[in-house]
C-alpha cells in the first residue's frame, strides 16, 4: 500500500493549476444513463472516485469508455443489467447517483445500499422517498434498494433537510419524468449547478439551479451532450490553506472564488494574506494568525469537506477557535492524529476546540477519510522532520496527483510504495 512522505519546513512557491471537481464530474457521469447519446467530459480529473464511477458504468452497460488526458467519452446505448453491485458501491457511496438515472430512463434500478462510512451513518432515505414520490416502487431487501416503475411522473418535493447528491438525483430522474417537477430546499452547491448545466445541454428544461427551489419539465427523452467540469472548490481551499501555512508565496489558479467565499472569509479573518485575482487566488504565507471559530453549513456556508484542513490551520492560531461540525456526526477523525503530531485539541461530540499556536513535529499517521487525509498533509507540510501518511488511498480517491503538485511547488514528498 503506497504512503506519502512528507518532510516539513519547506517554503512553498509558485502557482498551482486546481482539477475539475470530483463532487461534480460523479453526478455529470451518471448523467450519461439518461441517453443513448454520447457525453464528453472535460477537466475530468484522474481520481479513483472517476475510475470507479467508470466501472459501474461499465457494469450497467456503457460500451468503451474514451479516456484521452482529462476528457472522456461516454455511452450508454442500452443497459446491460439494472444492478450497482456491492463491491462497487462500498467503494464509493457516490454510486447510488446511479439511482435516478436508472429508473428514469431504463424503469429499473438495483442498487447496493451504501450504509455508513468513517464520517457517519450518512442515509439515503430522502433519494427513496423523493423516487418514490415521482412514482417509483421501491423496495429494500438483502441490503439492495430495487426500485422500478413506468414512466415517472413529475411531483412537488421538499426535502427535509439539504441534501447535495439527493438533489442531483433527482434532478436526474425527474429530467426524464412526465409533467412537471417542483424540489423545494434544494442544495445549493456549484457542483449542482454544473450538473443542471450539463442536462440543460442534454436537453433537459430545469430551472432555478442554484436556489432553493428547483423546477423541472420533464421531457421524452434525452441527447448526447459536451461539457467542462468545474473546477474543485474543495482542491482549492486545500492549496489556499497550503500556502497560509507553508508559503512564501502561492498562486492558486482555474478557481472560482466566489464558490469560496465562506472559507475566504474566515481564513481572511483569521489574518491569511489572500489577494483573488479573476480566476486566480494569491496566498502569501507567514501571516500571523488568530483563532477564529466555525460551523459548516451547507453551500454558501462553510464546506464539511474543508474543515479539517480549517483545523489544520488553526493549530498555527494564536488563541482558540472553535469547530463545530454541523453536517456529518463523526468527522473528528483527524483530531487524534493532529493531536500525536503535537496539536492541542479537545473534543466532543460535534465540537473542538484548537488552542494554538502549537509546533507541530512529524508523525507516522493514518486517514480514515479523504479530507482527513488532506488535513494530515498540510500538518506535514509545516511539521518538523519526516510526517509518513499511510492508507494514501483516501487521498487518490479525490485529489489528483496531490504529491506532483505540491512538489512542483517546492515541497519535500513523495510517494513510496
Ligand atoms: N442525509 C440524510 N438523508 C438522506 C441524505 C442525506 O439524513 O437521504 C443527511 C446526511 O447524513 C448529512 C446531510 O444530510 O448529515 C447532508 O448530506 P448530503 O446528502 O448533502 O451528502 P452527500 O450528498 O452524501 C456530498 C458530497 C460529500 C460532501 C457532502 C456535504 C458528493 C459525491 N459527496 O455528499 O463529499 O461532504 O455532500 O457537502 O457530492 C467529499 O468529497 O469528501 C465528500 C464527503
Amino acid at each position: 500500500m503506497d504512503k506519502l512522505r512528507i518532510r516539513g519546513g519547506r517554503t512553498l512557491r509558485g502557482t498551482v493549476r486546481v482539477s475539475g471537481a470530483k463532487n461534480a464530474v460523479l453526478p455529470a457521469l451518471a448523467a450519461a444513463l439518461l441517453t443513448d447519446g454520447e457525453l464528453t467530459l472535460h477537466n475530468v480529473p484522474r481520481v479513483h472516485d472517476v475510475t470507479t464511477m467508470f466501472r459501474v458504468l461499465e457494469h450497467l452497460g456503457a460500451e468503451g469508455i474514451v479516456e484521452d488526458g482529462n476528457s472522456c467519452r461516454v455511452r450508454v446505448r442500452s443497459l446491460r443489467g439494472p444492478e450497482a453491485p456491492y463491491d462497487l458501491v462500498r467503494k464509493m457511496r457516490a454510486s447510488v447517483l446511479v439511482l435516478g438515472p436508472l429508473v428514469a430512463r431504463f424503469g429499473r434500478a438495483r442498487v447496493s445500499l451504501p450504509g455508513g462510512c468513517a464520517i457517519g451513518e450518512r442515509p439515503i432515505g430522502m433519494h427513496l422517498s423523493a423516487l418514490r414520490s415521482l412514482g417509483a416502487t421501491i423496495d429494500l431487501a438483502h441490503g439492495y434498494v430495487d426500485a422500478s416503475a413506468g414512466r415517472l411522473v413529475g411531483a412537488a418535493i421538499t426535502f427535509d433537510q439539504k441534501t447535495v447528491t439527493g438533489t442531483e438525483n433527482i434532478l436526474m430522474a425527474a429530467s426524464l419524468a412526465a409533467g412537471t417537477t417542483t424540489l423545494r430546499n434544494c442544495a445549493l452547491e456549484p457542483e449542482v449547478v454544473d450538473l443542471a448545466s450539463l442536462l440543460t445541454k442534454m436537453g433537459a428544461r430545469i430551472g432555478g439551479a442554484g436556489t432553493d427551489v428547483i423546477t423541472i419539465e420533464g421531457v421524452d427523452s434525452l441527447s448526447g451532450a459536451e461539457h467542462t467540469i468545474v473546477p474543485d472548490r474543495i482542491e482549492a481551499g486545500t492549496f489556499i490553506m497550503a500556502g497560509i501555512l507553508a508559503g512564501g508565496d502561492v498562486t492558486v489558479e482555474m478557481c472560482r472564488p466566489e464558490q469560496l467565499a465562506a472559507p475566504l472569509d474566515r481564513l481572511r479573518a483569521a489574518g491569511a494574506r489572500l489577494e483573488i485575482d479573476g480566476e486566480r487566488v494569491h496566498v502569501t504565507g507567514g501571516a500571523d494568525l488568530t483563532g477564529r471559530d466555525i460551523i459548516t453549513a451547507p453551500y454558501p456556508g462553510f464546506a464539511t469537506d474543508l474543515q479539517a484542513q480549517f483545523m489544520t490551520v488553526m493549530t498555527q492560531a494564536r488563541g482558540f477557535a472553535v469547530i463545530t461540525e454541523a453536517i456529518f456526526e463523526n468527522r473528528f477523525m483527524h483530531v487524534s492524529e493532529l493531536k500525536r503530531m503535537g496539536a492541542d485539541i479537545s473534543h466532543d461530540g460535534r465540537r473542538a476546540v484548537i488552542k494554538g499556536p502549537t509546533p507541530l513535529a512529524g508523525a507516522q499517521v493514518m486517514a480514515t477519510d479523504l479530507r482527513a487525509s488532506a488535513c494530515l498533509v498540510l500538518a506535514g507540510l509545516i511539521g518538523e522532520g519526516w510526517t509518513e501518511l499511510n492508507r494514501v488511498y483516501h487521498i487518490d480517491r479525490g485529489y489528483e496527483r496531490i504529491e506532483e503538485k505540491l512538489l512542483a511547488l517546492g515541497a519535500e514528498i513523495e510517494r513510496v510504495s
